[in-house]
């Protein structure tokens, strides 16, 4: 069993492989926090509480156990206006326009073999008894609202996941003003605290920094997850590295505004907190009805941050990427955008659906451009037509004609946008989000569809059907090219407008959930500006997201280690691009473009028909390659070696089958430097006492010699070389 409770002690306990999360429930009901960390065997653990008691100036009252200082206690659920002055998860405005709630148990608990399904909103999901469900019953006695604290439990790969659900069990209507999915206390202060920042093209760059005393947090208020800052948070030791040291991973099962948050408390605690942003959100409910955060996942590891990787990569392959394409390889596509942009028409696809053809790609991507009259980016979002000065003869007649070169078809949607230069603007200009009386910010010259109102949605959605229905269409590149702003609506009363943040991601998971119900077989593919949604949210929906726009081999090694941390490799959208790279102007050789997007799902970014001989010539040799190592992406376990962010002169990363049969070591030069002996770069994750040939030096080496010792990398010239070397074992 991963959860028990010890009704003597009063204790309950998560245990996963190596790690512990546990809680107490005290004589009068309310819940503190006792452990997360490594595995521990008793439940007999109730001394783990420490809290000072009548420390001047702190607030106490008396529990039936003692004195009780709110505010240093370890709160499981903490609340506001009730004298925990530390941030809360939970904050409503009852009927007399007080915001002072609380959190006590009700005695009721629930374990549950599986995990239920959280209404309209992505989770993690239990495969085959791999998950167990704790659902523990509290309420505010002052208001009458039921408050569910849930908890998931992935045993296999150290991973706990927590949200809460809340009910307005009260006679009168209650505003909730925030209502974050978890708080984790932790009893040391003495961490260091890892955030995913970045912009457009620079996605998820990482930065890691000291806990000081205080709120240190990131968030997005955008609507959706953002470019600056990635809705994932890594807390560890000072001293962890890749290997060693003890590391835990927040990720937020969620793609609009969040908070993630780590305050560290006067008396050196540290209190991890993440959840939908509580910037102007409110939420009414009236008696019965309820509200369901979403999840937070998260995992502890003893041995290092790569660890704490490899655990959420495991659970996000494993048990919250869905559907037919969950993990299969992926068609290798070619994509127009940076090949055409907006100037192509049927004649250019079928030219470079031809020559792709010959070099071995599989599926066509065309990309934006190909409706209304969307010649640039103007104009005509929300006009789902097809240009038939571009498409002659229109859609069904371009992808028959692809799918008879021997080519799968896909296309590019913006579904959540609307140009004001467009004929559905013109009969709806009140189907953007929209403040009566203000004006309308631009951004890429386009407005939000107000995706929280059904209308709006049945419409874009029965037009996406009819599209997808009218031809062979295997693949959809849902793109979402803009943050909200001016967020209201002429449709929910006043009190109910602070809803639409929330409503529109509830209105984006409901489309992508009937798109991929109507078709179960689409590959579905999320971005946004690039990688301005890459979370875990949106892998409920899509097995893969566009990573970056910036495709430049030396950008993305940044870019992809970062990235890394939290999401799996194998979901990376990644594309070997033209060279000097649209974003940055870097020459790089088209093998490491090839070796830097073989990780990810791969596929081609270019126009095909004006490549030289010798690089369709490596095209065939690349898609080679990804078919041999693929497999191993997809399942095996990801070791980052080197770190760009550490030094400029390489990068390095290796895969390992999880029965250990077989590694992948991937090597990028970023800067050459003369005088210097050839790189030695030790493996990991291998088994020792084994041994293993090196495909590419025809050797063998043993494990302790390759993760001890090293292999040496041969001489490359020039910057930006890569290499590979395949191990099996012996
Ligand atoms: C975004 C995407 C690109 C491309 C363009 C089209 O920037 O990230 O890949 O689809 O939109 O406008």
């Amino acid at each position: 069993m991963s959860v028990t409770y010890d009704e003597k002690k009063q204790v309950f306990k998560l245990d996963t492989k190596n790690s512990s999360y546990a809680f107490h429930i005290t004589p009068d009901n309310r819940i503190l926090h006792l452990y997360y960390g490594g595995k521990i065997p008793e439940t007999d653990i109730t001394h783990m509480l420490r809290i000072p008691n009548d420390e001047p100036f702190i607030p106490s009252d008396h529990d039936a156990m003692g004195p009780l200082s709110y505010d240093c206690a370890p709160i499981e659920f903490p609340t506001s206006g009730v004298a925990d002055f530390r941030e809360p998860c939970f904050q409503l405005m009852d009927k007399n326009g007080m915001s002072a709630c609380e959190c006590v148990y009700t005695g009721k608990y629930e374990i549950i073999n599986g995990k239920p399904r959280l209404e309209g909103l992505p989770a993690t999901y239990s495969n085959d008894g791999d998950a167990q469900t704790l659902e523990l019953y509290c309420t505010d006695p002052a208001n009458g609202m039921e408050i569910v604290l849930q908890y998931g439990v992935f045993e296999y790969c150290d991973v706990i996941t927590r949200s809460v659900r809340v009910k307005n069990g009260g006679k009168d209507n209650i505003q909730l003003r925030r209502l974050l999915s978890c708080c984790v206390e932790l009893d040391r202060m003495d961490y260091d605290m890892i955030t995913l920042y970045g912009t457009w093209a620079r996605e998820r760059h990482v930065q890691r920094f000291p806990l000081r005393f205080g709120k240190q947090s990131v968030d997005s208020n955008r609507g959706s997850t953002s470019h600056a800052h990635n809705n994932f948070i890594a807390i560890c030791d000072h001293t962890a590295t890749e290997d060693f040291g003890e590391a835990y991973g927040f990720a937020l099962c969620y793609s609009g505004s969040f908070l993630a948050m780590a305050e560290v408390s006067q008396y050196e605690k540290t209190r991890v907190l993440m959840g939908i942003n509580p910037y102007d959100f409110a939420w009414e409910l009236q008696p019965g009805e309820s509200f369901q955060a979403p999840e937070v996942i998260f995992t502890y590891s003893g041995t290092g941050i790569g660890q704490m990787s490899r655990n959420l990569h495991d659970v996000m392959r494993n048990n919250l990427i869905r559907g037919k394409w969950k993990n299969i390889r992926r068609p290798i596509l070619i994509n127009n955008w940076e090949a055409t942009y907006f100037d192509f028409d049927s004649d250019k696809l079928i030219e470079i659906a031809k020559e792709a053809k010959k070099a071995g790609i599989e599926m066509l991507v065309m990309d934006d451009g190909w409706f209304g009259h969307r010649n640039d980016d103007k104009s005509s979002l929300g006009d789902w037509f097809v240009n038939e000065n571009k498409l002659k003869g229109g859609l069904k007649k371009l992808v028959d004609e692809v799918n008879k070169i021997g080519l799968k078809f896909g296309i590019w949607l913006e579904p959540e946008m609307i140009s004001p230069d467009s004929e559905l603007y013109k009969q709806h200009p009140d189907w953007c989000l929209h403040i009566p009386g203000r004006h309308r910010t631009l951004v890429r010259s386009q407005l939000v569809l107000d995706f929280s109102r059904k209308d709006v949605r049945d419409y874009i959605y029965g037009r996406i059907k009819e599209i997808l229905s009218s031809a062979n269409i295997e693949y959809v590149k849902w793109d979402m090219n803009r943050q909200l702003s001016e967020v209201g609506n002429e449709i929910l009363p006043p009190k109910r407008q602070r809803e639409i943040w929330h409503r529109y991601v509830l209105g984006v998971y409901e489309m992508q959930e009937r798109l991929i119900t109507d078709f179960p077989d689409l590959l579905l593919e999320n971005c946004a500006g690039g990688g301005s949604r890459f979370d875990a949210g949106m892998l409920y929906y899509s097995p893969q997201i566009w990573t970056s726009d910036d495709t430049d081999a030396i950008e993305r090694l940044k870019i992809q280690h970062g990235t890394s941390l939290c999401y799996p490799c194998s979901c990376f959208g990644s594309h070997v691009s033209a060279s000097p790279n649209h974003c940055v102007g870097r020459i790089t050789p088209f093998e490491t473009r090839g070796h830097v997007a073989l990780p990810g799902t791969f596929g081609y970014e270019l126009d095909v028909t004006k490549l030289s001989d010798e690089d369709k010539q490596a095209i065939k040799g690349q898609i080679a390659e990804f078919d041999k190592y693929n497999p191993l992406v997809r399942n095996g376990d990801y070791y980052r070696i080197g770190d760009p962010f550490a030094n400029d002169r390489y990068d390095a990363w290796e895969f390992v089958a999880k029965d250990k049969s077989e590694a992948l070591l991937e090597y990028v030069q970023v800067l050459k430097e003369p005088s210097v002996f050839l790189h030695r770069v030790r493996l990991k994750g291998l088994e020792k006492g084994s041994y293993y040939r090196c495909e590419q030096t025809g050797r063998v080496y043993s494990a302790e010699v390759l993760m001890s010792s090293g292999f040496d990398i041969p001489s490359l010239w020039g910057d930006f070389r890569s290499y590979i070397a395949y191990f099996v074992k012996v």
